[in-house]
């Protein structure tokens, strides 16, 4: 018998540095009206030096932990998504899974860049759907701040730092999360890369001479793909879900562009009052975009308890992701 599962406990880590369009402007050839107009964002996060994907998951983590009651003893299992980790192996999940005492945990990363909080809260889903698992962390973590170009001003307005993680338990019948939607398309992989350091271009002098270990977007590509996905995979899950958009209480876009999101809720009828949107004030935070937006809905309120809340993901890969639940925390059963 499948067990329903959802998201009883969440959390964020946000740097404290804030790095605004007009510092940008000092150190490429921008303008805070360029980034305003083409993208919304107006304020991004920068993680302090030497904090790692890992520093942020595990307090993002600590912070779910508490929200759910448990103690990090009770984890079976962690999750990271990340296209920042610590470093290429061992999986940042194993590092975060010693930095909060999760002993008994199990623990991987999963790549599915800015979608994979969405593929990991799925495929994390599944252990507690078919009784494997009790309890999951889910966490999307990045510190994109490290694999940016700072001359490039086509990508360094665009991306910011941060982390949001869930714990996912078995919750009450109908309640939870109620369909997802995964797709790739890796016939678009070279539109969004980190060249280097990989196997194709292991990192050497030359590599990091001419920047291959930097992030590199053909920005206008991405932008069609965005907005043709993100409707498919909206319609795809609610189909699934057997909802339409008239149930939607709240709708959380990945935070990429605002234009793409703007551009998105217009087409599916939803009021912007609907829809979380939070890029002016973090920037593109890749796998961490959408649990972070989760939880500030949440906190304010714009989220509780019974509310139908469509995610929806797009990214490098290319990916996508959409996941319907229905917020079960504040439910006491
Ligand atoms: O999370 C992963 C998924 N990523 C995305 O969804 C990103 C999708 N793409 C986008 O959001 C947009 O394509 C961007 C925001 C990246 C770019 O916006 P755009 O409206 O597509 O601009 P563009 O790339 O077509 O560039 C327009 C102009 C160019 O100048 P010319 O060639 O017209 O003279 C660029 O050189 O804007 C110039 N430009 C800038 N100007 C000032 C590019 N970046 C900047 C900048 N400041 N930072």
């Amino acid at each position: 018998m499948i067990r329903p599962a959802g998201i009883t406990g969440i959390g964020v880590s946000l740097p404290d540095a804030v790095l605004t369009n007009s510092d940008l402007e000092k150190m490429v050839e921008t303008s805070d009206e360029w980034i305003r107009t083409r993208t919304g964002i107006s304020e991004r996060r920068i993680a302090a030096p030497g904090k790692a994907a890992s520093d942020l998951a595990s307090e993002a983590a600590l912070g779910a932990i508490a929200s759910a009651g448990i103690s990090p003893s009770d984890i079976d299992l962690i999750i990271v998504a990340t296209v920042t980790p610590d470093m290429p192996f061992p999986a940042t999940a194993c590092i975060v899974q010693d930095k909060i005492g999760a002993s008994r945990a199990a623990a991987f990363d999963l790549e599915a860049a800015c979608s994979g909080f969405i593929y990991a809260m799925t495929v994390g889903a599944q252990f507690i759907e078919t009784g494997m698992y009790e309890t999951v962390l889910v966490i999307g973590s990045e510190t994109l701040s490290r694999i940016i170009n700072w001359k490039d001003r086509s990508t360094c307005v665009l991306m910011g730092d941060g982390a949001g993680a869930v714990v996912l338990q078995q919750v009450p019948e109908g309640y939870g999360l109620l369909g997802s939607y995964l797709g790739a398309d890796g016939s678009g992989a070279d539109l969004l890369k980190v060249p280097g350091g990989g196997s194709r271009c292991p990192a050497s002098l030359e590599s990091v001479v001419s920047g291959e270990h930097f992030l590199k977007m053909n920005g206008s590509e991405v932008f069609k793909f965005a907005v043709r996905i993100i409707g498919e995979a909206a319609e795809r899950v609610l189909e699934k879900s057997g909802l339409t958009f008239a149930d939607v209480d709240c709708y959380i876009p990945h935070q990429a562009n605002y234009r793409i999101i703007e551009a998105s809720a217009r087409k599916f009828g939803l009021p912007m009052e609907r829809v979380l949107v939070n890029i002016d004030r973090y920037g593109n935070t890749s796998a961490a975009s959408i649990p972070i937006a989760l939880f500030e809905g949440f906190q304010t309120g714009r989220i509780s308890a019974g509310d139908i809340v469509l995610m929806v993901a797009f990214g490098g890969g290319l990916t996508w992701g959409a996941s319907v639940m229905r917020w079960v925390k504040g439910v006491s059963n």
